[in-house]
């Protein structure tokens, strides 16, 4: 039975873990490119699909406000991401809950002057510094893999390679403590859900152990703020410079420092781990370009775009209308939510051709996974560096690997991909 509006599910955090719903967004971007999303267990939002409209929000920073009462999606049972307010641990230290939790939930201009705090640390000059080191710690991490699949047969490629290379890249800019990688990780994870189950304390529910790794890693960013506010400062330059820098004369708060380094550390954690998953997955289900890339590896740079575009990591994001704004033929209303859909505008067929071909020579390959505007992805330079520098190493060994299983998805309507892959090599 062909698929309809009504029966589309787009908003259901289960729904991912199947995998992106490529159908829904077909349809959609076919037949109703700026719909009127309304299910019982979500409120109601106006969902965009093709990638002119998710251009059109994204450019109006004015008329569509990250500062509203809606950012990512969430059902009516769950609280919004990082919206809790100000919790016990907030209070506990007398934290001003009117303050967002960090530079996504705000406008200009505050927005562009708290960007600028650390936008020199992620320049394209800053990861030409770090790319040597980079291509280091993935040959490592990759030498490290095929080590364990020679010795153990079968090994998940998300714990044992593509989640490393994340965190260690965002320790090295941020100055963190090799040590204190593997502890961010399950912190990190645990915000979006995920807690391992050795993580879980006897008698603690899922989100229980999620908010107490929360816990544990606002106390350890706590502490560093506090240790880099010493006379002479801490270790990390980054931190130091950070901690001292001033917005109008004022240096910033616990509160924002806390939520600040949460973001960086955060945001490029799962995001880069599932793209390079996918874009493994990818090359492993297109061996020809593979062997392409191996042939011509000046397209390393085209490879990276064209993971980027197939993967698009990020799924949604929202934003409040703060005036009445035609879109196609669809009125917004003033204080209306609208959701872009990235993974459906990176397969617009009148953007790319082709669009579910997986194509490492894609020219040009204007891809929108990175957002757009003013709040376009502060790590893009730091993702692609990352990207590239874990293709490079993992190129020579790729043609003896195989899937050895369907592995798992993550359940999330904001950023997905796959939680655990097993990979075997080729008898
Ligand atoms: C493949 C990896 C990544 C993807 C797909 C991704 C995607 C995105 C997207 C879609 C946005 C919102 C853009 C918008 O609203 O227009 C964003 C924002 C952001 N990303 Fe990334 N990101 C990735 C990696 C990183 C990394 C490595 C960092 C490390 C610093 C990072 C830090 C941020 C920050 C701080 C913002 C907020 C920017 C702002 O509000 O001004 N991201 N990212």
């Amino acid at each position: 039975m062909a698929l309809n509006l009504d029966q589309i599910n787009i908003h259901s955090p289960g729904r991912y873990s199947e995998g992106f719903p490529w159908a829904d967004w077909d349809l959609m971007r076919r037949e109703a490119p700026v719909f009127w999303y309304e299910r019982d267990d979500i409120e109601p939002f106006w969902a965009v699909t093709r990638y002119s409209e998710v251009m059109a929000i994204s450019e109006r920073p004015r008329t569509f406000i990250n500062g509203g009462p809606r950012l990512r999606l969430a059902l009516k049972t769950e609280t919004e991401l990082l919206r809790g307010g100000v919790d016990e641990f907030g209070k506990s230290r007398g934290w001003d809950p009117n303050e967002p939790p960090d530079m996504t939930f705000m406008d200009d201009p505050r927005h562009r002057e708290v960007r600028k705090l650390s936008s020199w640390a992620f320049t394209q000059g800053c990861m030409r510094s770090f790319a040597t080191h980079f291509d280091e710690l993935a040959a490592q991490f990759t030498n490290e893999f095929v080590a364990d699949l020679e010795r153990h047969g079968e090994v998940d490629l998300v714990h044992h390679l593509t989640a490393k290379l994340p965190l260690a890249a965002t320790g090295e800019i941020i100055g963190l403590a090799p040590d204190d990688w593997k502890k961010i990780l399950v912190w990190s994870n645990a915000i979006i859900g995920e807690v391992p189950p050795e993580h879980i304390l006897p008698g603690e529910t899922n989100w229980q152990a999620a908010e107490r790794s929360m816990n544990e890693f606002r106390l350890y960013l706590e502490y560093l703020i506090s240790d880099h506010r010493k006379p002479g400062g801490g270790p990390s330059d980054f931190i130091n410079r950070l901690v001292n820098a001033e917005i109008h004369g004022e240096k910033q708060t616990d509160q924002q420092l806390i939520g600040y380094l949460f973001l960086l550390i955060g945001a490029g954690n799962d995001t880069t781990r599932n793209a390079t998953t996918g874009g493994v997955v990818a090359l492993l289900e297109h061996p020809e370009q593979i062997k392409l890339l191996q042939d011509n590896p000046k397209l390393i740079g085209n490879a990276v775009d064209e993971i980027l575009r197939w993967t698009s990591p990020v799924i949604s994001f929202l934003r409040t209308a703060t005036e009445d704004f035609q879109l196609l033929d669809k009125k917004i209303r003033e204080g209306d939510t609208v959701c872009m859909f990235y993974p459906s505008a990176n397969r617009d067929d009148t953007v790319f051709k082709n669009p579910y071909t997986f194509d490492i020579t894609r020219d040009p390959n204007p891809y929108i996974t990175f957002g757009f505007g003013a709040h376009f992805c502060l790590g893009t330079n730091l993702a692609k560096a990352e990207l590239r520098a874990s293709l490079k190493a993992l190129l020579p060994v790729l043609s003896r690997m195989e899937r050895a299983g369907e592995g798992h998805r993550i359940p999330n309507t904001h950023v997905s991909g796959f939680a655990e892959l097993p990979i075997r090599l080729k008898k």
